[in-house]
């Protein structure tokens, strides 16, 4: 048997009961056998949740792309490294070996340095889904400087507060993007966000949708004859194992986004093992991930984790609806998917185009499907099943986070027996833990609670760049020694995890993580608004959508209240960008508050659910009578 891959639920449990009974052990031989070092380390594991401090295979050195591209020269070199698929069925796809990658991302390399990146600096990565976007991210990782990319979906004001949370140096971006059947000007939106970036001296732009931008002088640079230029070869600065490797944001409760920093070696063992796990990888197979190099799912999932195996990685640039709803179906006959990895709101989006979508298609090759992002509904997960997989493909459900770095909990597909909605066992190494609202740890099966993990793992994301404190608060102060996930879940008689969802202010639409807060903020900046509140609904393709309580400084009466709720909505998309749009838009008299002045949005929650017949106790509010008048105008709304 190999600990590296893992082939039964025998050996799943085996290897389990090793991983927490002698976890430095365990990740010892994971990495000194499968990784390539330039020095190993001097201890495996130090850990202290109370400071909070993890240092994982320290005075080891290494570089992630010598893992992920080097290593794999002499035997892989002529292999498919990343499948692009453009856009645009009709333009051919790109198949760029492993030798073809190492090139272009040494070249890239040889570009950053020559414009003045040093190992530390922050380079912020806006590009849609082309190749350039897996090049600079690994040539950031070989030069060791820190990327942080941001989802190309966001807005200007979204991408300046992370430019200047992190003083990035550099912005890498495009002419334009494509997106179905239509372009996006994400060069004037640098442009725009730039104008309060003081860091920012130099911006390389790679040309895509040929569109004519403007190029300011002595700071913007065509990408190509940089490239053109450069030497094909760069010797890769050598890491140490805790050297950050990327800064990637993700939306808190309150306040702005926060900065996750992961590290090097412990992030590359963990998402290259689950990633041969998960999705049970063999060297001929070509594996599919739906999701954007924007997110962690992209980090891990598209880039690293399948590179670390000398994976064939597909790469896809467009929307599942382009040019119509079967492209998903076209995209896994054409280039024969093997593993396909997405989300609930895609599935949900694409069940309810009906399956005459599918049926021109043979999916016969895929083995194994996938799902990330949020709680997949009984219907969803049924649909997947039965038209993608043909019930023959085993789900997995993968539960994990922007802060955990890779999977956490997670079925082992052709091992563990699934389970609908369920995210079932934790994955080797992991140590899950369900506790009580006074802080006890509920050790029974068949419980349900908050989700906490009680011991490090390798991937898990280090601080809040910039902002340890918060980090300690957020994730290591609600329970003595372990981190908070933010979620709830619920472990059943044989010891599986379903997770509910998020016990915070943290809503997710359409698999996107969205801090109430700074929509609430975006929205008051309205002249005419005097207070809002965001609390989330379910909905049938989005999982969850908003749904806001907006009060006015005046009554309110004169004004158009349409044009309002178009003119919130304009002040989302711009300070935010679209996906944080409401779905409602209530005007109200009044919001219920604490007698501490705190809204109490799980009122608010209960009425935008229609389920006015819970609100529970309301007898301590403020302002109890305004609980019946925002259920009378709810009705107007719904
Ligand atoms: C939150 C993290 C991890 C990549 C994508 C999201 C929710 C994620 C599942 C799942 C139920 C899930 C959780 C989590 N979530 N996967 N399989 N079942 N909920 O990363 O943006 O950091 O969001 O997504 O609520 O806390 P993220």
């Amino acid at each position: 048997m190999s600990q590296y891959h893992i082939k039964n639920f025998e050996e799943y449990f085996q290897v389990y009961k090793k991983s927490i009974n002698q976890p430095e052990i365990f990740w010892e031989e994971i990495a000194e056998e499968h990784f390539v070092w330039h020095k190993k380390w001097d201890s495996v594991l130090e850990w202290d949740f109370s400071k909070p401090e993890v240092k994982w295979f320290e005075g080891a050195q290494l570089n992630i792309t010598e893992n992920c591209l080097d290593r794999h020269l002499a035997n892989r070199g002529i292999k498919t490294a990343i499948l692009f698929e453009p856009n645009d069925p009709n333009e051919d796809a790109e198949h760029i070996t492993y030798k073809q990658l190492h090139a272009r991302v040494c070249k890239f390399a040889n570009v950053l340095k020559d414009q003045g990146i040093q190992k530390g600096d922050r380079v912020c990565i806006y590009l849609p889904m082309i190749p350039e976007l897996t090049v600079s991210v690994l040539a950031c990782a070989r030069i060791g400087a820190i990327h942080s990319v941001v989802f190309a979906g966001f807005s200007s004001s979204a991408l300046s507060s992370r430019i200047n949370d992190c003083d990035a140096k550099m912005v890498i971006t495009s002419d334009g993007a494509y997106r179905g059947a239509k372009t996006i000007d994400l060069k004037g939106i640098v442009d725009e966000a730039l104008e309060d970036c003081e860091s920012v001296k130099t911006v390389l732009v790679a040309k895509r949708i040929q569109s004519d931008i403007n190029m300011k002088a002595g700071r913007d640079q065509w990408l190509q004859p940089l490239l053109d230029e450069a030497y094909q070869d760069f010797k890769a600065e050598v890491m140490e194992a805790e050297d950050p490797l990327f800064i990637l944001y993700t939306s808190g409760s309150t306040g702005k986004p926060k900065g996750m920093l992961h590290t090097t070696a412990g992030y590359m063992i963990y998402t290259a093992y689950t990633f041969k796990n998960v999705f049970q990888y063999t060297e001929d197979d070509i594996y599919w991930c739906t999701a954007d190099i924007g997110w962690i799912t992209g980090h891990s999932y598209i880039v690293y984790g399948p590179l670390a195996n000398g994976a064939t990685s597909v790469m896809f640039e467009g929307v599942p609806s382009h040019p119509d709803y079967g492209r998903f179906w076209d995209i896994v006959q054409k280039h024969k998917v093997n593993q396909f990895y997405t989300a609930p709101t895609a599935i949900r989006a694409l069940a309810k185009q009906g399956t005459s979508w599918l049926k021109d298609y043979d999916l016969s090759t895929l083995k194994i499907l996938g799902t990330v992002g949020e709680p997949i509904n009984e219907e969803a997960w049924h649909w997947y099943n039965d038209n993608v997989g043909n019930n023959k493909s085993p789900i997995v459900d993968t539960w994990w986070q922007t802060e955990t770095g890779g999977i956490m909990i997670t079925p082992i597909p052709y091992a563990t027996p699934t389970k609908p909605t369920y995210a079932t066992l934790p994955f080797i190494g992991i140590q899950p833990a369900l506790m009580d609202e006074n802080s006890k740890e509920l050790t029974e099966n068949q419980v349900q609670g908050r989700l906490c993990i009680k011991f490090p793992w390798p991937s898990m994301a280090r601080t809040i760049w910039g902002n340890h404190e918060r980090y300690r608060d957020t994730y290591f102060s609600a329970f003595k020694n372990m981190y908070f996930t933010g979620d709830g879940a619920l472990r059943d008689e044989v010891g599986y995890y379903r997770i509910t969802g998020r016990v915070d202010d943290v809503i997710i639409v359409s698999g996107h993580n969205l801090g109430t807060a700074p929509i609430e903020d975006a929205i008051n900046e309205h002249q005419a608004v005097a207070e809002s509140a965001i609390v989330g609904f379910p909905h049938d393709i989005k999982g969850n959508a908003l749904y806001g309580y907006v009060t006015l400084k005046d009554s309110g009466e004169s004004r158009n209240h349409d044009n309002l709720r178009k003119e919130i909505n304009q002040l989302i998309t711009d300070r935010i960008g679209p996906i944080a749009k409401l779905e409602k838009i209530q005007f109200s008299a009044g919001l219920p508050k604490t007698r501490s002045g705190k809204i109490m949005r799980r009122i608010l929650r209960k009425i935008a659910c229609q389920e006015t017949d819970q609100l529970g106790d309301i007898s301590t509010l403020l302002n109890p009578e305004v609980v019946e008048s925002i259920i009378e105008e709810s009705k107007a709304i719904l």
